[in-house]
């Protein structure tokens, strides 16, 4: 595997040959590190669950450069979801469509739907073109952790969770921190109207108020698997509990005007939400480099993004103790 830190037009390139030629391609996004493979090379795609130790049967999102792209995808795509690809995308947004002959089984986990984004990210987008420039037509890629662990949002997180299972012709693109720092909310848009399945920057309100009417918090489709929806998910190895103060020794995440309990590691202070959601999933893993056992989490209050924020801590929480989190 190679660490390629200097993005250049000819890393770019190079990369979008590799993955033209099977090999994966770990690449920045402005919500996480993705794990990419050609999204039409069974092979490719097979060695994407094999690094991240990801049953096979977890759905994998297609990334393509442009809205035209949608409808090699995906079928029967209904007008809401074409507003919310013209208003969210580039951008930290999934849409679940209906899926067309070229998303097998293989992407879609069996399933008849297939999840489309367009990230907003210069180097990704940068190459997503290049490999359509060179025939490619998209690029499959899950979070780039080990399956239940945090996503990585450093291209050193990347290689921390999964670079020991990179091949030589593999690649790690390097594009700094992500800007937003966690998941892309997840549309299904295989109903009558929206809903969403993960939250994420993409907020209720923002996709409410651009469809121009009511949606479902929940999926209304229950046979749909998005493996985020489980529990023990987004979880560090130290255990994880929420709004709690942190003990002695142990880590401490919360908005800067939470002080600091004495003796405890404060491994995050962020002034505000969207800065809370940046500095997570790199505050986690700086809990595990220090070797700690224990991080406390003082969830953030709020809609929209403290939602998104919440739906992730809860669930590497409940890896921790359903019943001590919950305060039972
Ligand atoms: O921000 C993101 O979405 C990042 C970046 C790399 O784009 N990707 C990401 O992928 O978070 P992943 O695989 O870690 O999480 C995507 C979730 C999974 O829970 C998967 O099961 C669900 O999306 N998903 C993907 N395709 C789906 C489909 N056809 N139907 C239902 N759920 C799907
Ligand atoms: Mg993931």
């Amino acid at each position: 595997m190679e660490f390629t830190s200097n993005c250049t037009t000819d890393a770019i390139s190079k990369a979008a040959i590799a993955l033209k030629d099977g090999h994966l391609v770990a690449f920045p996004t402005e919500t996480v590190y993705g794990l990419g493979a050609d999204a039409t090379n069974q092979n490719a795609v097979s060695q994407i669950y094999a690094a991240k130790g990801r049953p096979t049967d977890h759905p994998l999102i297609v990334h393509i450069s442009s809205i035209d792209k949608m409808s090699d995808w995906a079928i029967d795509i209904p007008n809401y979801a074409i507003t919310l690809a013209r208003k969210f995308w580039p951008g930290p947004m999934t849409l679940i469509l209906k899926r067309s002959g070229i998303a097998k089984d293989f992407i879609t986990g069996g399933q008849a739907n297939v999840g489309l984004r367009i990230p907003g990210h210069s180097l990704a987008l940068a190459l997503l073109t290049q490999f359509e420039s060179i025939g490619g037509q998209g690029v499959a890629a899950p979070s780039a952790n080990r399956f239940g662990a945090v996503s990585p949002t450093t291209a050193l997180a990347v290689d921390e969770e999964i670079g020991k299972n990179l091949k030589k012709d593999d690649l790690i693109l390097d594009g700094g921190g992500c800007i937003i720092g966690i998941e892309s909310t997840i549309i299904d848009c295989t109903g009558k109207s929206p809903s969403i399945l993960r939250p994420g920057a993409i907020t209720f309100e923002m996709v409410e108020k651009s469809v121009g009417g009511k949606i479902n918090a929940n999926s209304s489709t229950k046979s749909i698997r998005a493996s985020g929806l489980l529990v023990n998910h987004y979880a560090p190895k130290a255990k994880v509990r929420l709004n709690k103060l942190a003990k002695p020794g142990e880590g401490f995440i919360a908005m800067a005007n939470i002080r600091t309990p004495n003796g405890a590691h404060r491994l995050a202070c962020p002034e505000d939400i969207e800065e809370f959601a940046r500095i997570l999933y790199e505050a986690l893993r700086n809990g595990d480099r220090l070797n700690l056992n224990e991080i406390k989490v003082m969830l953030p209050e709020g809609d929209g993004l403290a939602l998104a924020i919440a739906d992730r801590l809860i669930k590497s929480a409940l890896g921790t103790d359903l019943n001590e989190n919950l305060g039972n």
